[in-house]
């Protein structure tokens, strides 16, 4: 454990690139080991989580090689190819890693047995055991359908039609990707559209697979061959430069390369409908997902109720949107997310009680919360992570605004998804350092 603390910055000044984007780096790891012959991934997180499925992808048959930092090759066995790892996958901290690689292993006639640190140990997977049951496959876990858990994977998988209970870009993926290796045609129907990165992807390397308003349908057992891909940097990891730079006077930053896919984007849509002063440029499009820099200047923001159905396209940034909200005038309401109560912790929970330790005022809803901004916030606590990078991440960024410093008794959690985090921020002129300094 590294407990970190923050403290007032001066104006946070320059150009950065944050890390690749998780989800994508995921999902390129897999699709590389789903093709025949060499795919190179360029931009790739080299944060815990993804590292963990490249080694449960290498475990399964892959091989895969660092060439250089971001820059990595798989080689892949093809859909069909492959083999049962011998020892249990350890996801780490990853529900993406873990429920992702479920869907993928269920179509194989293999155990797979996965574990997780604490907090993926206490995830529900029954929202992935339920619609992959339905293709033939078997499963046994912890009380509750936790980790560590079983998959006896079939021989024979029949294709499925689904239609998910909650909107979950997780279990839709898992869906589709044991739908890879599955015969004729499976379908999985969206309550609400959620990331689409999946279905880009399987595009992107020839996957038959057609999208009619909410329904997804995947063709199975396609030949599919090695392709390049390249990763863009992660919107959810951009957010926290960005609320840094809004909250801090003086600041004038560039973001580059951040992905703009629109399942991302909600986050900046509500800053700017808070008053944020963000602008994208140099908008393209790089191997099927849509790109931007961010230039983002300090601004004064003021609190909004945020539309209900913006949760799935920024469902990971309400912990840094609630920072944001304890700077703005009046109150953020932030409703209908009870999501966020089984990610990597309970995000509502702990972002209430670390606001409120900090001296934020912050009401708890069952699903949501409503913070109630101001110009003086007095800092001053110790905020528990509880395993959850994004609340580390958040809480080390309230500290640049506060009048004494925060910490987090637990940054080295912010390894699973935002490698290098402290140098960045102080690069643009954060105060960020170890506690016994
Ligand atoms: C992810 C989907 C989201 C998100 C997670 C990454 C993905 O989870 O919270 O960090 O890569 O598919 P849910 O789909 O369960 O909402």
């Amino acid at each position: 454990m590294t407990d970190l603390f923050s403290r007032k910055a001066r104006s946070l000044t320059g150009t950065v690139r944050v890390p690749g984007d998780k989800s994508i780096s995921h999902r390129a790891l897999i699709m590389g080991t789903m093709a025949i012959g060499q795919s190179r991934i360029s931009g790739l997180l080299e944060g815990e989580d993804v590292l963990n499925t490249a080694q449960a992808m290498n475990a399964m048959g892959a091989e895969i090689t660092r060439e250089k930092e971001g820059d990595w090759l798989v080689h892949g066995v093809g859909i069909g190819g492959l083999i049962q790892p011998e020892k249990p996958l350890d996801m780490g901290n990853s529900g993406t890693g873990a429920r992702l690689i479920m869907g993928l292993v269920s179509s194989y006639p293999f155990q797979t047995v996965f574990t997780g640190d604490a907090s993926l140990s206490g995830r529900p997977m029954k929202r992935v055991t339920d619609p992959l049951s339905k293709f033939g496959a078997g499963f046994s876990g912890a009380e509750g359908m936790t980790l560590p858990l079983t998959v006896t994977g079939i021989m024979d998988p029949l294709p499925i039609e689904y239609e998910l209970p909650v909107a979950s870009a997780q279990v839709k993926s898992a869906i589709l990707l044991a739908a890879l290796n599955t015969p004729g045609k499976t379908t999985v129907i969206e309550p609400t559209p959620t990331r689409d990165h999946t279905e880009r992807m399987f595009a992107h390397f020839g996957v038959p697979i057609e999208i009619n308003g909410k329904a997804i349908t995947v063709t199975g057992q396609p030949d599919l061959t090695a392709r390049e891909m390249w990763v863009p940097a992660d919107p959810s990891s951009a957010a926290f430069p960005t609320v840094a730079a809004l909250i801090t006077p003086g600041s004038d930053i560039i973001i580059e390369n951040v992905g703009m896919n629109p399942s991302r984007t909600g986050l900046y849509a509500t800053l700017r409908e808070m008053g944020a002063d963000i602008s994208f440029v140099n908008e393209r499009l790089e191997c099927g997902e849509s790109v931007a820099d961010i230039h983002v200047r300090h601004s004064k923001l003021t609190g909004i109720t945020v539309p209900l159905g913006r949760a799935p396209s920024m469902i990971d940034e309400y912990p840094i949107l609630c920072i944001a909200a304890s700077f703005a005038k009046g109150d953020t309401v932030m409703r209908g997310l009870s999501e966020l109560r089984v990610k990597e912790s309970d995000r509502i929970a702990v972002m209430v009680s670390g606001l409120k330790a900090c001296g934020v005022t912050v009401a708890e809803h069952e699903d949501g919360m409503t913070v109630t901004g101001s110009d003086s916030i007095k800092g001053g606590a110790q905020v528990t992570t509880h395993l959850d990078h994004r609340i580390a991440m958040s809480f080390l960024t309230l500290g640049m605004g506060t009048d004494r410093p925060v910490s987090v008794d637990d940054g080295s959690v912010i390894e699973t998804s935002f490698p290098g985090f402290t140098a960045l921020m102080n690069g643009l002129g954060a105060q960020i350092g170890e506690a016994d300094q």
